[in-house]
């Protein structure tokens, strides 16, 4: 075994020796070495290649259903959560982006930890961890008036784009009805009586806002995870000879809370109202979190932005509008050299290392980027390292190239990833 400050073995035996083993979807894993320069000299970490989860695994629960842009699928934090937690244990994710760790881990009974610099991901992820009745959504929705007028420069928020710009994307009466909703919530927001329902509702029109097919507001467009600006978007519809279709927008919202609500039984609701009282959602900084206590934290599972691979500012715009959060304001991490990427990354494992409990472990996953020629794990390790972990292993999650990731205009090949790569760490 190669010298990795211990053994992956002498480490974390059991999960070891499980990869080794593993052949659920009927390939063996390949074995191999990661070796990079550490602090104090060469180092090299066990890899493990194999299907390790895949989408055609159980279905995750309908709850995480809202798309957001390089969300991982909760098979991923699933796959750590089982192995390296028990009941009540606290799970945390510092770049929560949609929730998946969070949710994943409240499901699973755990307690759900989360962060991310964008106020929209707490709008995205709290009203799933305490999911109203479907009934309190219908009643609530039966009373929000959406006859009156609520355009963006009535509601106080802030003005990023133009009411008229809109109507590239929507018909003038989905348009007045979505900016009525808009209206009603900012002020609902504003004089603190948002309650659980109106967190729900404001959740579920966040993610109807744009897409391609006829469940969403828009017009056709990209797919929900990524809005267009209002220029590309007109040529968009010059070049299909298009103009927005009448939406209604309640309906809409009801027919996805249905399906976000109906794989969610009593029992998961149980547990997912033991554990809301202990969870924590944080909008700020990955690499500053003082609300979150020293040695609390049992498992980390995250994934953080990849260099410049994903604008999240310009992808979530049009969300960012709806709930009144100024885009261009919110400090997201996009850094473009490598080693600047790194500076960052080491900044946020040594505030990781901080949360960490002793023999507490954090999962970290990077993405195969410029085209496969970097591969990020190589470059995570030194960060790690750095702030005083142990890297344990790099565990490769090979996934088939899927038809649906090419149909949605995801060319993962030639500019994201094709793979999850997720490098392992546990504190001393
Ligand atoms: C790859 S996405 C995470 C997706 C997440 N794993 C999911 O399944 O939805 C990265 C996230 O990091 C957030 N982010 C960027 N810079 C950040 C920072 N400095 N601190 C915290 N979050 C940040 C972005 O807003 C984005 O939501």
């Amino acid at each position: 075994m190669p010298d990795s400050g211990g053994s992956a073995r002498a480490i974390c035996p059991s999960l070891t020796d499980e990869l080794i083993a593993f052949d659920d979807f009927g390939t063996p894993t390949t074995i191999g070495v990661t070796e990079v320069d550490g602090p104090s000299g060469r180092v090299s970490v066990d890899t493990f290649t194999n299907e390790f989860w895949t989408s055609k695994q159980r279905a995750a629960n309908r709850l995480h259903e809202i798309s957001y842009r390089a969300c991982f699928k909760p098979q991923l934090p699933r796959f750590f959560i089982d192995r390296l937690t028990g009941a009540g244990d606290v799970v945390y994710d510092p770049f929560m982006g949609r929730g998946t760790t969070p949710l994943e881990a409240a499901l699973a009974g755990r307690v759900p930890l989360g962060c991310d610099v964008n106020p929209l991901s707490e709008i995205l992820v709290r009203p799933r961890l305490e999911p109203p009745g479907l009934n309190d959504v219908e009643a609530r929705l039966a009373e929000i008036d959406l006859g009156r007028s609520g355009g963006p420069a009535a509601t106080g928020g802030p003005r990023d784009v133009a009411h008229d710009e809109l109507l590239v994307f929507y018909h003038p009466d989905t348009l007045r009805e979505l900016s009525a909703l808009r209206g009603y919530l900012l002020a609902r927001d504003a004089e603190g009586t948002l309650d659980a329902a109106d967190r729900w509702i404001r959740m579920v029109a966040v993610s109807r806002l744009t897409g391609h097919s006829s469940g969403f507001f828009s017009v056709y467009t990209l797919p929900p995870n990524q809005a267009v600006s209002v220029e590309s978007q007109r040529k968009i519809n010059e070049r299909r000879g298009q103009t927005p279709p009448r939406r209604d927008v309640l309906e809409l919202i009801l027919k996805k809370s249905r399906a976000l609500l109906g794989g969610l039984g009593d029992a998961e609701r149980r547990v997912l109202a033991r554990v809301w009282a202990r969870s924590l959602l944080v909008t700020g900084s990955a690499s500053a979190t003082p609300e979150v206590a020293d040695g609390s934290v049992a498992l980390v599972v995250t994934s953080p932005p990849f260099l410049d691979v994903v604008d999240y500012v310009r992808d979530n715009w049009l969300r960012c509008w709806f709930c009144g959060i100024s885009a261009g304001e919110v400090p997201v991490t996009v850094v473009r050299d490598l080693s600047a990427w790194q500076e960052a990354m080491t900044d946020v494992f040594v505030e990781l290392a901080r949360v960490l409990h002793p023999g507490g472990h954090i999962a970290f996953e990077v993405g195969e980027v410029r085209a496969g020629t970097l591969k990020l794990e190589e470059a995570v390790l030194p960060c790690g390292l750095r702030a005083g972990l142990v890297p344990v292993l790099v565990l490769i999650n090979d996934q088939e190239f899927t038809k649906t990731a090419n149909c949605w205009g995801v060319s993962n090949r030639a500019k994201g990833t094709n793979t999850n790569r997720v490098v392992l760490f546990r504190k001393r």
